[in-house]
């Protein structure tokens, strides 16, 4: 049993491989000044934007926004989860990867899920023998035959039958109270209630458990790695519940599987898309069909988490719903979940079937072929589908109308991560509702600043959710942020890329042509040069905001942090930014003999995924300027004092707006103190 590899042991590794190799030997690169460049691997482009800093030792995409250490590389290019893949970098420079010794009770979860898995694996061959058992096993194999599956089919999906009766898996594997005990613990067996009467049919007597699934198609749910860890199963005939499914166990989560995924990885080396469906059975007809790429979530909506695991495979998922309102509503909600996960270079398409079909009526009256056509050419791109989402029932030609669509746009657009497609989509949506971006920023600002209020006002409860056009709550909570700490500081995700500066020649980092799907559009005359005017850009607004350009100093310059005792400050910021800070600050602290390199590494694994995305901008842009290029004689320790002034600085001003605020609303009843603050800011304007 493997514990986990030792973070020194990474640090060590990552301080000694050379990134500019690894990605050689897969990607050609040549060499540009300091760095090299490519054509990104991750999404499709015709001019290098695709960097690796042998100084820093990490590659990054202006294009894309891909970034991260040799590891990372190994993870994205090679498709790795991170243990193979430092294994993987490890033994490219011939070396062995040592494991920490486990703590006990970590031993006995693992022996404990180890076992599970073993269990489960016995329970789905049990059930694979009983499909083949013909004393029980015709009406099952006449259904699926119905159905239109052959044997085939169903063995790749490892179909089994659980047979009539209460204890046919227990009387197989329960054979001793433990083993009983381990089957209710994988959800297979079921402990009697004595009250509720409902084994009552039960042999009387002996045993204290019964047999969860009964008389049902048993489809085994297997993980990435293909171990079965669950069960959907299906009655025969019209009884309910139609499907039944393995409860929540140590080492089934529904929420972070995907029905049907190890499969496809099993039939295609390579997945160029994958079709999320909603049903266990539009797997398995897809397939039937030779369509070996769809997957299904486990009678849940499709939320973040499926999302990210399809797009850990793919870069192309299409939603094939039913075309009923509980097909729309899945879509909708897919739809929210999957925008937040929009990188450049990734496509989402939905395909909405007519209502009364669904992926396996229809595969079977048309042919996979036809299937596949139907996807290329009806799916509709996110982009067009989440329009005439929203435009349902709003009148475009009118004034009202527009303000409504972007009200309730811009919003969802703001879930976009930072990158081309977020910008094609606002200017989509400048362009439909013939509102200037700059209008469409302050409407977010003030959504958010509405929601924020609030969530504020209902405090302890949680943020209002932001409404949508269809004016149905949504589960997903605004993002509190202040509007006016939003007009201050540009937005993250406005911010102009570090590549982006007056010169000419670095424009293209930022004009950059995506292959995107949704670039079509980029096509129009008129939109090469909005593209590169997007992002609010006024005199001296790429110079970082101080948040930002602290982090950058201390990632050019490790050793400033020793100009800062005590980090507890910053970490109980507000601020996101501030908070990254402490915890650079604080990784600076307890490793001192850190080299930059090291510490770049560190802080890739170590850092919230929207850490992992800004660290590498800030720490290919030149502190000073935000450009890539040019470089300027500047004394870090100056700089970086100045950013903590300016900090204290705006603090303070906040501060002091917070009394205003306070004594404004306390009317009459000013206290001494107040009163004596009052004049302070009478005799010292602000
Ligand atoms: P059939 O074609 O009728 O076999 O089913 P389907 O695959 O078309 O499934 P349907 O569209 O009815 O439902 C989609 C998914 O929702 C199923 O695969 C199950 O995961 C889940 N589901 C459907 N009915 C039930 C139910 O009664 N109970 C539970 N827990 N889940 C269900
Ligand atoms: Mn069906």
């Amino acid at each position: 049993m493997a514990g986990k590899i030792p973070q020194y042991f990474i640090d060590d590794l990552l301080a000694r491989a050379d990134i500019v190799p690894v990605v050689d030997s897969r990607v050609k690169l040549r060499k540009t000044g300091k760095n090299y460049s490519a054509c990104c691997p991750f999404h499709d482009e015709k001019t290098p934007s695709f960097t690796v800093s042998p100084d820093k030792q990490f590659y990054y995409c202006f294009g894309c926004g891909a970034s991260g250490n040799a590891v990372g590389f190994l993870m994205e290019y090679d498709r790795l989860p991170f243990p193979e893949a430092v294994e993987k970098l490890a033994a490219s420079m011939g070396i062995d990867v040592p494991r920490e010794q486990l703590a006990p009770g970590q031993i006995k979860r693992q022996q404990e899920s180890q076992s599970l898995y073993q269990l489960t694996e016995k329970a789905a061959d049990f059930y694979r023998t009983q499909l083949k058992d013909h004393k029980v096993s015709t009406p099952a194999i006449t259904y699926l035959k119905n159905r239109g599956l052959s044997g085939a089919v169903c063995k790749e999906f490892g179909i089994g039958l659980a047979p009539p009766g209460w204890d046919n898996l227990l009387n197989q594997l329960g054979t001793s109270s433990e083993k009983t005990e381990q089957l209710e613990l994988a959800g297979l067996a079921i402990r009697r209630q004595d009250s509720d009467g409902n084994p009552g049919k039960m042999e009387p007597g002996k045993r204290h458990h019964y047999d969860r699934f009964r008389n049902r198609i048993m489809f085994p749910i297997r993980d990435q790695r293909g171990r079965t860890i669950a069960f959907g199963g299906r009655v025969l005939g019209d009884d309910k519940p139609k499907y039944l499914n393995s409860p929540e166990t140590p080492i089934f989560h529904k929420g972070r599987e995907l029905y049907g995924l190890w499969e496809a990885r099993q039939a295609n080396r390579e997945l160029k898309r994958l079709i999320v469906v909603e049903g266990y059975m539009d797997v398995v007809a897809l397939a039937q069909y030779d369509i070996r790429c769809a997957v299904a979530t486990l009678g849940t909506a499709c939320g973040e988490d499926h999302i990210q695991l399809a797009f850990r495979h793919t870069q192309e998922l299409v939603f094939c719903f039913d075309g009923d309102q509980a097909g729309r509503t899945a879509a909708r909600r897919a739809l929210e979940a999957a925008l937040p996960q929009m990188q450049d270079g990734r496509s989402v398409r939905f395909l909405l079937l007519p209502e009364g079909e669904d992926p396996d009526t229809l595969v079977r009256q048309i042919g996979g072929e036809r299937f596949d056509q139907l996807i290329d050419e009806q799916g509709r791109p996110l982009e067009d589908f989440l329009f005439d989402l929203l435009s349902e029932g709003i009148n475009i030609q009118t004034m009202d109308g527009r303000a409504r669509l972007s009200k309730a746009a811009a919003p969802l657009l703001d879930l976009l991560p930072a990158g081309v497609y977020r910008q094609l989509m606002f200017q989509q949506l400048a362009r439909r509702t013939g509102l200037e971006q700059d209008m469409l920023e302050e409407i977010i600002a003030a959504e958010k600043a509405r929601a924020a209020k609030l969530a504020q006002q209902a405090q302890p409860t949680p943020p209002k959710p932001v409404p949508t056009a269809a004016g149905e709550d949504h589960a997903r909570p605004a993002a509190p942020a202040p509007a006016e700490a939003f007009n201050e500081v540009p937005p993250a995700d406005y911010e102009v890329p570090p590549g982006y500066d007056d010169d000419e020649s670095e424009a293209h980092y930022y004009t950059h042509p995506s292959s995107h799907p949704s670039s079509h559009s980029s096509s129009h005359p008129s939109e090469g040069p909005q593209t590169r005017e997007t992002p609010r850009r006024r005199s001296g607004q790429y110079r970082l905001p101080a948040e930002r350009m602290l982090i950058a100093l201390l990632l050019h310059h490790p050793q400033l942090a020793q100009l800062i005792d005590d980090s507890a400050r910053f970490r109980d910021s507000d601020d996101s930014d501030l908070q990254l800070f402490a915890e650079i600050l604080q990784v600076m602290h307890q490793n001192p003999a850190l080299n930059s390199n090291q510490l770049f590494g560190r802080l890739m694994t170590l850092q919230s995924k929207e850490a992992r995305e800004l660290l590498p901008q800030l720490a290919m842009s030149h502190p000073i300027v935000g450009s890539v290029s040019q470089s300027m004689e500047y004394d870090p320790q100056t700089e970086f004092q100045d950013c903590l002034q300016r900090l204290a600085h705006s603090a303070e001003k906040q501060r002091k707006r917070d009394l205003l605020d306070q004594l404004k609303n306390s009317g009459n009843q000013l206290g001494e103190e107040q009163l004596a603050l009052l004049a302070q800011f009478r005799r010292k304007p602000h």
